[in-house]
């Protein structure tokens, strides 16, 4: 394996307190870094550094874990531009829009669909995140929702069964799902011959996703997840929630939730009694919500990119920090509320709207993402993690959140003599 040596590097966030100034980005001045093949082997002074193999000097830019994009919907084909239009002339999101992006999901190939994935992930990788979690959620049948997994599956480990994202549209589950599976039979996978999903009665496909969709789809998910929203007619109530997350767990899958995002409600301390690794958008609080968080495993990820497009009221984050409850930032990519896969632009907004300082954002966005998908082996740069690292073109993280907007952060490729 090659041993690879960076110098030059302007300020190392390393998200381990016990190197650095103590605090918990621990960070570091004058730090080299030493990597072997995918992992981290050496972090410390520069002029203690180790020889390697090769080097990399990096002109005093900054380095900080890469970002882990804890909650995305990538897998999806379509347009909703004027969708956000309507919006930013008034009109408000009840999550209705998303049988629209169902329709030309399901209309697009494989081929076609996994081009829009590769572009997507070489976006977001171009903006600092090395980890990303992709949910499902626009096939809504047995045979869709697989295909999305299966896609989703060709670009990282962190999958996520959403066949409960919301109730599909009547007649959503006829003769064109059967067109679809024909021209499709053999290529991202097929579940064998046509099939007629159940009916689109509320009980009829909770009965779908918690039996022949969950079974089908399990193998190839890492996570389940819910759209628990009282508030929304097309999303899910804490009973059906909880009939999905309970499947889903004996299943063997772990448990994530979309909770309290377009009004008070059920999913957050749904999400803490069935010991979820997190519950996301948490935009609408109430003070029980906040103390089930705060004394649980149950991460809270904030998704401020979709305030910012939906122009709702940002998440009160500084309430949870203070409550001591684990914070996560992610940018929920998707058609509806949030077409960015920017990390930085999420941390700018934490920093900027939600009144977190931009090292508790930044820990958010690589530790607290780790977090959110229980996961030790990222979001911290110290010897044995995983060589996960995002380089600035910037001295110092501030710049992440001080220049809003400018592309200064990416994945560091680990080619010798590439970075100048
Ligand atoms: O996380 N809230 C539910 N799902 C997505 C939006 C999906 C869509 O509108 O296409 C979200 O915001
Ligand atoms: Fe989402």
């Amino acid at each position: 394996m090659t041993t690879t040596l960076i110098t030059g590097i302007g300020e190392l966030v390393t998200n381990d307190p016990a190197v650095g100034d103590g605090s918990r980005l621990g960070l570091l001045t004058d730090a080299a870094l030493v990597i072997d093949g995918d992992a981290i082997a050496w972090v410390g002074s520069a002029v203690r550094a180790p020889t390697a193999d090769a080097r990399i000097h990096l002109g005093g830019r900054a380095l900080v874990p890469g970002f882990v994009d804890s909650h995305t919907h990538l897998v999806f084909a379509g347009d909703r531009a004027g969708e956000f239009a309507a919006r930013m002339a008034g009109s408000r999101y009840d999550g209705g829009g998303i049988a629209a992006t169902v329709a030309a999901t399901r209309a697009a190939t494989d081929d076609h669909l996994r081009a829009l994935l590769a572009a997507r992930v070489a976006e977001l990788r171009a903006q600092g995140t090395t980890t990303v979690e992709i949910k499902t959620g626009y096939g809504l049948t047995v045979t869709e929702e697989l295909r999305a997994l299966r896609l989703a599956g060709e670009v990282t480990a962190e999958t996520t069964f959403l066949g409960a994202h919301v109730m599909p549209t009547a007649g959503s589950t006829g003769g064109e799902r059967v067109d679809r599976q024909e021209r499709t039979a053999g290529a991202a996978g097929s579940t064998g011959g046509p099939r007629v999903d159940a009916g689109t009665d509320r009980d009829g496909y909770l009965r779908l996703v918690t039996g022949e969709m969950l079974a089908v789809c399990a193998p190839h998910a890492r996570w389940i997840d819910v759209f628990c929203e009282p508030a929304s007619p097309h999303a899910f109530d804490a009973d059906e929630a909880r009939t999905v997350l309970e499947a889903g767990r004996a299943a063997g899958l772990g448990l994530r939730v979309h909770g309290n995002q377009l009004a008070t409600g059920p999913g957050v301390r749904l999400a803490v009694e069935l010991g979820a690794a997190s519950v996301d958008h948490c935009t609408h609080l109430a003070g029980p919500d906040v103390d089930a968080l705060a004394g649980s495993a149950t991460v809270a990820t904030l998704l401020p990119g979709v305030e910012f497009s939906t122009r709702s009221p940002y998440p009160d984050a500084r309430r949870l920090l203070d409550a001591g409850v684990t914070v996560a930032l992610a940018t929920d990519c998707n058609p509806g509320t949030c077409y960015s896969s920017s990390m930085p632009l999420v941390i700018a907004l934490a920093v900027r709207e939600m009144g977190m300082t931009p090292a508790e954002a930044l820990w958010a966005a690589t530790a607290g993402g780790a977090r959110a998908l229980r996961r030790d082996d990222i979001g911290v740069l110290a010897p044995g993690r995983r060589a996960d690292i995002t380089v600035l073109d910037a001295p110092s993280h501030l710049h992440i959140a001080y220049r809003p907007g400018v592309p200064i952060a990416r994945a560091l490729e680990i080619e010798p003599g590439r970075e100048t």
